[in-house]
């Protein structure tokens, strides 16, 4: 019987010899000839199960080595990795294909969706407005009068002469009162700019959206059933929701809503800033003054208003802890999304 490492070693010798002296395209036959499955060395290797167990351990190891030779010697003519079928075009069906992603909704577009739905099923029909606004619009029609301090609350990117990028969405109220009689109950969600410091929770772009109802026996009781069905429809039933008395020019009374922070059930946390609160929107019972700018008499009608942060609101639901992320367009970020 002959030696099997020997054999081991001839046919190895044998092949890297065939490969050395081939011709391209003889390299295929060459390769079945050695490693297909009736190949030399494949039933050299398959044979090794017959020895007596004492052989068996340095034979089948240098069995394997003389195969890893082979098959490296054949790549290194063929090419990289699995090549070697390319066709007459040079085109190589083995390479793996190219990815492609699918587009997703970016998680602004997604969360204004969302929050845009919520309210249409309780009745709320869309609008929206400008982005570049009048000082009538976005301050004096909603009863901030010139000079008056709150308009320093909201860093104004003035354009020239009257006109501004709009602070806020609220200006929509003014233009959709002007079009509408009462009752009206619209959602308008849109973007808003202010000239912030940039930083991880302020950006000098930003989303809202606002929401309003007017009609003739409007509450705060109906904006607190409201707001808290908008609550547990986007967070989930187990949300808690706290009203803070609060001040803006157009409503009266008016307040600041917080929800119980998620990520400490309300014990206090960073995230919360040891508070147990996290600050959602601002809300109110539309200033008399608001109505009498746009001709509804005040005495008859009574409304609603609150105004929410989009941003905000996707970074709370999908724990973002930096808002410039949902500005800069990195694929990598924007890929974790799958909506
Ligand atoms: N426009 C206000 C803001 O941006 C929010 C708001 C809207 C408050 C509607 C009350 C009613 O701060």
């Amino acid at each position: 019987m002959t030696n099997p490492l020997e054999d081991i070693e001839r046919v190895k010798d044998e092949a890297l010899a065939e490969i050395k002296s081939s011709a391209d395209d003889q390299l295929e036959s060459v390769k079945v000839k050695y490693l297909g499955r009736k190949g030399t060395l494949t039933s050299l290797l398959k044979s090794l199960g017959g020895l007596p167990s004492d052989q068996r351990a340095t034979v089948g190891k240098a069995a394997n080595e003389a195969r890893v030779q082979v098959e490296l010697a054949l790549k290194s003519r063929m090419g990289t990795g699995s090549a070697g079928t390319k066709t007459k075009e040079g085109f190589d069906p083995t390479l793996p294909g190219r990815i492609q992603f699918p587009g997703t909704r970016h998680p602004i577009s997604y969360t204004i969706q969302r929050l845009t739905g919520i309210f249409e099923r309780m009745g709320f029909v869309v609008a929206d407005g400008p982005d570049v606004e009048t000082d009538y619009y976005n301050f004096e029609a909603l009863n901030f009068p010139p000079d008056h301090p709150a308009r320093d609350m909201q860093d104004t990117f003035f354009i020239s002469g009257d006109l501004l990028l709009r602070t806020h969405t609220s200006p929509v109220q003014i233009r959709s009162f002007e079009k509408r009689k009462p009752p009206v109950k619209v959602i308008a969600p849109g973007r808003s700019y202010r000239s912030e410091a940039i930083n991880a929770r302020a950006y000098c772009l930003f989303h809202q959206i606002e929401g309003f109802y007017v009609d003739t026996d409007v509450t705060f009781g109906d904006l607190k059933g409201v707001l808290t069905a908008f609550a547990k429809a986007y967070f989930g039933p187990d949300v808690r929701l706290r009203f803070r008395p609060s001040f803006f020019p157009f409503t009266e009374p008016s307040t600041e809503v917080d929800i119980r922070c998620y990520l400490c059930n309300g014990k206090g946390c960073s995230l919360c800033k040891y508070e147990g609160w996290l600050e959602v929107l601002g809300a109110g019972m539309i200033d008399p003054n608001v109505f009498e700018s746009v001709g509804y008499d005040p005495d008859i009608y009574s409304g609603y208003a609150f105004g929410m942060g989009v941003e905000r609101l996707a970074m709370l639901r999908y724990k973002i802890d930096d808002i410039r992320l949902l500005f800069e367009n990195d694929i990598r970020f924007l890929r974790q999304f799958q909506f």
